[in-house]
């Protein structure tokens, strides 16, 4: 016997029907992966899917939305979820019509795949005061984008933006009852944001990085805390009488108690980002293989208890992703930067993770290298020009280092203490270290120079010619 056309298709539509349903009971939580492509030598997309699916990852989060690894991903069996990039925020929230169109080119060969669950707009667009007129823009572009979405028959893709931990006053989070939103982006973005996730069922996503909050308050907060890991510590809140036993908990219940303080207490939480670093400079500590794999490993395991947080006990089904796939050799800043990944490039993995939560006892796991570097370097550091560097790209960034402030190469012009050797290389060394000096504890002021120069414990001064250093910690 066969089926006429109109009877496969009824079929087919209900076997799609009955896929949504499956996936409609299962469980909110999952946990991702971030598939970031800021790298040179990154494995073609099927692999770096099957790698972040051998990791137990349940989806792969996007910066954008690039056709290409969006198809791959749609066929791999994975959840994936594109983002919006920021520059499009403006059209997007100016005109229906351009949110239409955007969701039609863009999301339209998906509309069949259950596992297109969200969609980010911009990421922490509120935490770049050089595009402050986007603050108010955030919002009308995700209600254009839903109400697109709705039009074209994706109705169930939550639509959300990420937000930074630096949203709240100070970036505050001690006491977690404490935090409380920046008030120049309360009004204009963050009321409207949690009206419109409250509304939409959506959840507000937070990158959350313990590392960082630990790094800048190392002498108080211990590392266990920081890691997830059992010990005797507990952080008590004065404020609601809750205590903690991790800084994940902590951190995301401060971003509970802001919510609360701007009037919508109901929104649903959920992580953009978490992670720890595998590897950094000599000025950076803690970022390990040892404190990266325990970290994620344990996120895994308390994502996947459901246990919650103190604020929200047996709230956390939410859905949440670890930063990041692999190493990202293209992004400057410190060496941190270039090392968040479960992956090296040649697709080997820094160490293993089940992101499923499954594997629960750290037993089951090879034994990890100890951590070396959980404190601050105690000496001086400097910050050299890296041996067979292009002299034409370092002469630019001596260039740009003296823009920002001239008077820290005077002592290499002619003349100056710093003069002889007069080679691009002497000179850039000590441009370099003088400028990391200068900047070091601003943003933007790390040993980096377009991946040009490279930190080093040996003092290289000579004669009167002293070398500024930096001291860590
Ligand atoms: C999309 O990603 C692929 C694979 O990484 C890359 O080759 C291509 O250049 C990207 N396209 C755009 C428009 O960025
Ligand atoms: C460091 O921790 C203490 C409490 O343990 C807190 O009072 C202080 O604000 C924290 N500092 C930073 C920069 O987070
Ligand atoms: C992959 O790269 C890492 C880091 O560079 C290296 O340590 C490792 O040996 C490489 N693995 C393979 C199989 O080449
Ligand atoms: C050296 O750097 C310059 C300026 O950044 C660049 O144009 C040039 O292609 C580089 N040369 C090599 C061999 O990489």
């Amino acid at each position: 016997m066969t089926m006429s056309p109109s009877i496969v298709v009824v079929a087919l539509n209900l076997l799609l029907f009955l896929a949504d349903a499956a996936l409609a009971t299962e469980p909110a939580h999952f946990l991702g992966v971030s598939y970031g492509t800021l790298g040179d030598d990154l494995p073609p997309p099927h692999v770096a899917l099957e790698l972040a699916r051998s990791a137990g990852a349940a989806a792969v989060r996007f910066y954008d939305s690039n056709a290409t690894l969006l198809a791959a991903a749609s066929s791999s069996g994975l959840g994936f979820v594109p983002g919006v990039p920021n520059e499009l925020i403006p059209s997007l929230s100016a005109s229906r019509r351009a949110a239409d169109a955007w969701v039609a080119s863009t999301l339209l060969p998906f509309r069949r795949n259950p596992r297109l669950r969200y969609l980010f707009v911009g990421n922490e667009v509120l935490s770049d005061p050089t595009t402050k007129s986007r603050w108010s823009q955030l919002v009308p572009a995700m209600a254009n984008l839903h109400r697109a979405l709705r039009r074209h028959g994706l109705g169930r893709v939550k639509v959300s933006t990420t937000l930074g931990m630096d949203a709240l006053v100070g970036q505050n989070v001690f006491p977690p009852s404490a935090g409380v939103f920046r008030p120049d982006i309360v009004d204009v973005a963050v009321r409207p944001l949690l009206a419109f996730l409250e509304r939409t069922e959506s959840y507000l996503f937070v990158d959350t990085y313990t590392y960082f909050t630990w790094t800048a308050n190392h002498t108080v907060v211990p590392l266990p805390y920081a890691l997830l890991e059992a010990s005797k510590f507990r952080y008590h809140d004065p404020g609601t009488g809750l205590s903690y036993t991790n800084l994940l908990d902590h951190m995301l219940d401060a971003v509970v108690a802001a919510m609360c303080g701007a009037g919508h207490c109901g929104v649903k939480l959920a992580l953009a980002e978490t992670g720890w670093p595998n590897a950094g400079d000599l000025d950076q500590f803690g970022a390990n293989v040892r404190n990266a794999a325990t970290y994620n490993r344990n996120v895994a395991r308390h994502l996947a208890s459901g246990a919650g947080t103190p604020r929200r006990p047996g709230m956390m089904r939410m859905p949440a992703f670890v930063f990041a796939l692999f190493n990202e050799d293209l992004k400057g800043g410190p060496g941190t930067e270039r090392h968040w990944g479960l992956f090296y490039p040649n697709s080997s993995a820094v160490y293993e993770v089940d992101l499923s939560g499954r594997r629960t006892a750290a037993s089951s796991y090879p034994p990890l290298p100890p951590a070396t570097n959980d404190a601050p370097y105690p000496g001086k550091l400097w910050c050299m020009t890296k041996k067979l560097a292009n002299g034409t790209a370092v002469r630019e960034q001596v260039a740009a280092a003296c823009k920002d402030e001239a008077a820290l190469c005077d002592p290499v012009r002619p003349g100056g203490r710093c003069h002889l050797p007069d080679t691009v290389a002497a000179h850039a060394s000590y441009v370099f270290s003088a400028h990391w000096n200068r900047f070091s504890k601003q943003y933007g002021g790390w040993c980096y120079f377009a991946g040009l120069a490279v930190e080093t414990t040996i003092d290289p001064s000579h004669g009167s010619c002293r070398y500024p250093s930096v001291i860590p910690g």
